[in-house]
């Protein structure tokens, strides 16, 4: 399937739109919970966080390490994500299997927002720019 770059714009915004507007504000909300009942609130929240992972943040890490990166091969901005993307990963695991309390999650949950808004900042205007150079889109497919 063939896609242009205001395509892959408006999935980055909406696959953000969904990890801030439920699973974040979710997290953010249930947190408190941890303090008082940490077995039960674990026994609810480590399902979440696999299926947060499986079905929303992987698929979203990969659409962009696939799709958008290699559009900005070279960009320093683009190593710097990358590198918050194995961050996000090892936090994820890191409250899954323990080795960390609710500190863990809140380390998450910021690193995320900062993730989230530096991407919707920085890489949707670098692929605006992409946009501006008529010859590219002329030239280019993306698939
Ligand atoms: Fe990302
Ligand atoms: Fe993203």
């Amino acid at each position: 399937m063939k896609k242009d770059i205001n395509k892959i714009i408006n999935q980055l915004v909406e696959d953000h739109k969904w990890l801030e507007k439920t699973a974040m504000k979710y997290l953010e909300e249930t947190k408190v919970y941890y303090v008082d009942n940490k077995v039960e609130y674990e026994k609810y929240i480590i399902p979440f966080l696999r299926i947060l992972e499986e079905e929303l943040l992987m698929p979203h890490f990969k659409f962009e390490e696939e799709t958008i990166f290699p559009l900005l091969h070279g960009d320093p901005l683009i190593d710097e994500l990358g590198d918050e993307h194995r961050d996000v990963k090892d936090l994820l695991n890191k409250f899954r299997t323990s080795q960390g309390g609710i500190e863990v999650l809140e380390e998450l949950l910021h690193l995320l927002d900062r993730h989230v808004k530096k991407e919707d900042e920085k890489l949707s205007s670098k692929l605006h720019e992409l946009t501006k150079k008529s010859d590219f889109l002329q030239n280019n497919t993306i698939s």
